[in-house]
């Protein structure tokens, strides 16, 4: 069996969005062998689709395709660290991991743009994907066929502390709310922080990271979907978070905080739950420069 190993993401970065995601230090395994079935498990109780419709599986079955090989079926272990409908790019994970499997176990047919490609169509949109196929931070233009992608290495003294709630916020649901029109000014609001946002994180210029992550085009909506966000935001800034930003489609938040802010993690899980908002968990993660990885063969 081959084991890959794929990070969690984040996308949007605020202001970026569809446009901007970074990999984060916190994986999901997937264990995969060709098979005459579908076998489908989970090594951690987590339940997953174990027929057809899984996602790690649809992905495979489509490389295959593409490379003009029918797949009988696929032994698949899964171990889901990253939590489902949570803003941290589960669906992702699945798309690459069944990618990226299936290209080794073919003995790599495909190029790594062309797995960057075929992420995103499947995905629909590549600020998920093309970290976490990719790691680091990546800026990516998707024109419906191919992404034009810009991975950069990023090696910071911040920390990135996913705030995650225990309920879930599908995407299909966390898009619906948004408007289908914006004004130029709110374009503008939204294309000059992007660019802010990359410059600074690349920079250090890390006293620009609070005005960088403002947007016009999806937070304001998405907010409103999430009990407790502007609390949970204020908390964070309050114990001193350069940022803080939905992450992905949300419903996580994530917060953007020095290596010295140790107590972090500590300080905001104390004052969410003696303010009564219970049920938030504070995972402290570091960007991952390696993207997805064959682990063992
Ligand atoms: N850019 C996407 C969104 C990320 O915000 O909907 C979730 O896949």
């Amino acid at each position: 069996m081959i084991k890959i190993r794929v990070p969690a993401t984040s996308a949007n970065l605020g202001a970026g969005f569809d446009a901007l995601g970074l990999a984060l230090g916190f994986f999901n395994y997937v264990e995969m062998e060709e098979s005459d079935r579908i076998d489908i498990t989970s090594a951690d109780g987590i339940e997953v689709p174990a027929d057809e419709t899984n996602m790690i599986y649809v992905a495979a079955r489509d490389l295959y395709e593409i490379c003009g090989r029918k797949l009988e079926g696929l032994k698949i272990i899964q171990t889901n660290n990253i939590p489902m409908a949570r803003g941290l790019g589960s669906s992702s994970a699945c798309i690459v991991a069944g990618l990226a499997g299936a290209n080794h176990l073919l003995g790599n047919p495909l190029t790594q743009d062309d797995l960057v490609d075929l992420a995103a169509q499947i995905e629909g949109h590549p600020d998920n994907t093309a970290p976490a196929l990719l790691g680091g931070i990546v800026t990516a233009v998707f024109d419906g066929r191919k992404v034009h992608w810009v991975k950069q290495e990023v090696y910071t003294k911040l920390h990135f502390e996913a705030m995650i709630p225990e309920f879930e916020l599908k995407t299909e649901k966390a898009r619906a709310c948004l408007p289908k029109e914006v004004s130029h000014k709110d374009a503008v609001y939204n294309l000059s922080r992007a660019a802010l946002f990359s410059a600074s994180l690349l920079t250090g210029k890390y006293e620009n990271l609070r005005t960088a992550v403002h947007d016009k085009l999806h937070q304001p909506y998405r907010m409103e979907l999430i009990p407790h966000c502007r609390d949970v935001f204020d908390t964070a800034y309050t114990h001193g978070a350069y940022a803080v930003y939905v992450s992905g489609a949300g419903p996580t938040l994530m917060a953007i905080v020095d290596e010295e802010n140790t107590f972090f993690k500590g300080k905001m899980e104390f004052s969410l739950e003696n303010a009564g908002i219970h049920g938030w968990k504070v995972h402290d993660l570091l960007i991952d420069n390696e993207g997805t990885k064959i682990i063992n063969e």
